[in-house]
Order: structure tokens, then sequence, then C-alpha cells
């Protein structure tokens, strides 16, 4: 599912990064600060620290080869390194980050638990851990919840693949909770919500058939006359303006928290 950075730049890439500016921004760490960015895949929320925060350095965490190849050609930066791990193993001392995030990731790892006691591991006494998710239900992220609503709609089976039914982690409550079972404090939860403008149904369409993620992943494996008829389907359904550009947004849940200060 996550194999090719430049599959998923068009797909949620393009996406992510407005996510990830909005969310570096907001976290207002300190400068000179070493940040962790677990599961980073082709590096939008590393390249956000790295532009925003005024970190002394960053590592990103991502298990994919692929992505991690993509983020560390794409990002040279002295300040930046890449690590080939998983969210529930990080490879790093206890209390050596001053900020550990990960964005878009904790709904697909087996066990967000772990992975939310790794991030509140790594960071030092009163240090920051934020995490999001994309919201995929309705008024979430527009652009999946319409291509599962056209899905289900063609192949009931399609329910049980659909991100807005598995990962119920994608809520505020649950995102909040995760934190606090974590042993951390002062958490917040904040919706982050970004246009997502496609140009036309090709702009749109195209980057589903990449490959990267559920949807794509689904796709991959319907005979080609179920994905035409899926694909007429969202051309039908989808809002559009005058000049034929279709008009989305999307919203992700953000939490932040803090380990208390020894
Ligand atoms: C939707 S992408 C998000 C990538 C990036 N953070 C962004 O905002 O664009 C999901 C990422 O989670 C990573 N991932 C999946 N399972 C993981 C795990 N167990 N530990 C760490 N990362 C994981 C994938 O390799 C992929 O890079």
């Amino acid at each position: 599912m996550w194999a090719t950075g430049e599959a998923y730049e068009p797909y949620v890439g393009r996406w992510s990064r407005l996510v990830a500016d909005r969310f570096v921004r907001e976290t207002a760490a300190p400068g000179g600060g070493r940040w962790l960015d677990v599961g980073c895949g082709t590096g939008a929320v590393t390249r956000a620290v790295l532009d925003l925060a005024r970190p002394a350095a960053v590592v990103g965490v991502d298990p994919s080869r692929g992505y991690v190849d993509y983020a560390r050609r794409h990002i040279v930066d002295r300040r930046a390194r890449f690590v080939l791990a998983d969210a529930t193993r990080l490879p790093f001392p206890d209390a050596t980050a001053s900020v550990a995030v990960s964005g878009l990731v904790l709904n697909f790892v087996p066990d967000p638990a772990r992975a939310a006691a790794e991030l509140a591991r790594v960071v030092v006494p009163g240090g920051r851990v934020g995490v999001y998710v994309w919201d995929y239900g309705q008024g979430g992220m527009e652009a999946i919840r319409a291509f599962w609503d056209a899905a289900v709609a063609l192949d009931g089976e399609a329910r049980t693949r659909d991100e807005g039914t598995r990962f119920p982690l994608c809520a505020p409550g649950p995102l909040g909770e995760l934190l606090a079972g974590a042993g951390l404090e002062d958490v917040e939860v904040e919706e982050i919500r970004v246009p997502t403008a496609f140009a036309d149904f090709d702009d749109y369409w195209t980057p589903f058939l990449g490959g990267q993620g559920p949807a794509p992943a689904y796709l991959s494996q319907l005979p080609g006359e179920h994905r035409a008829e899926l694909r007429e389907r969202l051309r039908a359904a989808l809002p559009r303006a005058a000049d034929g550009s279709i008009p989305l947004h999307a919203r992700a849940w953000a939490a932040r928290a803090r380990r208390r200060a020894d």
C-alpha cells in the first residue's frame, strides 16, 4: 500500500502538505528543538518542520523503503535524516526528542496505543507530542469519502474496506484518549480543515490509479468493467464549480499533549 512516493504525492501528498504546514505552525514549539516525524512517508511533516519551526534536527521514521528513499532524495538539509523503522519500535533512547509528531499514520498502525507510548517515551519531560489523522466520515476528507460512498453503492463488500468504517480512532474523542492513555498531559484536540480543489475529473481520478493507500489498493483489484462503473458514478456524483473544477475540502483531527515535567 505504501511503496511509491511518486504515486503518493498526487494522491494524498499534495493535500497532506497543507495540513502539515497548519499543524506545525499551530504546534508552536520553541526553535532549536530536536523533532521526530513518525510515519514520515515522503516527508510532508519533516518539510514543514524544517521550513516553519527552526529545528536543530529532524528525524523522519517510516517502514516504507520507497517513501524513505523519496524523502531522502527530495529533502536535502543538513538538519534532516531518515530512518527505516516502525512506530511501535522506535530505535531511539528514552527522552531524546523535544517534539515527537506523527501525521496521517496512527490509524494504519495495528497497535496505535503502543505507538503513542513510544512517542511519549522518546520525548523529554515537558516535551510535546502531536498527532493527526484524516476524518474519513461525512464532511471529513471528502475526496476519499466520495470514493467509498460510490464504491459501497456498487459493491456492499467494499464497506469492510471503507476507511470511515475501519478507523474509529479517526475522531476527536478516541484520538485525545489515545494520548491521555499514553500518560500524556494537557491533551487538546482540534480540527484542521484545508481546501482540496481538483482542476477537473482526471485530476481527481488519476491519482486513485497509483495504488497507494486503501482506496487505490481496493481499486487496483477490481475487474476493469467494475472500475469503469465506479469512475462514471463518481464523475456524476462529485460537485462542480462553474469552471469545471471540483471544490472539495479535507478535515483532519489533531491532538497535542505534553509529557509530564519531572
Ligand atoms: C498517509 S501516509 C502519511 C505520510 C506522511 N506522514 C504525510 O503526512 O504525508 C501513511 C504513512 O504511514 C506509514 N506507516 C504505516 N504503518 C506504519 C507503522 N507501523 N509505523 C510507522 N509508519 C507506518 C506508511 O508507510 C506511510 O508513509
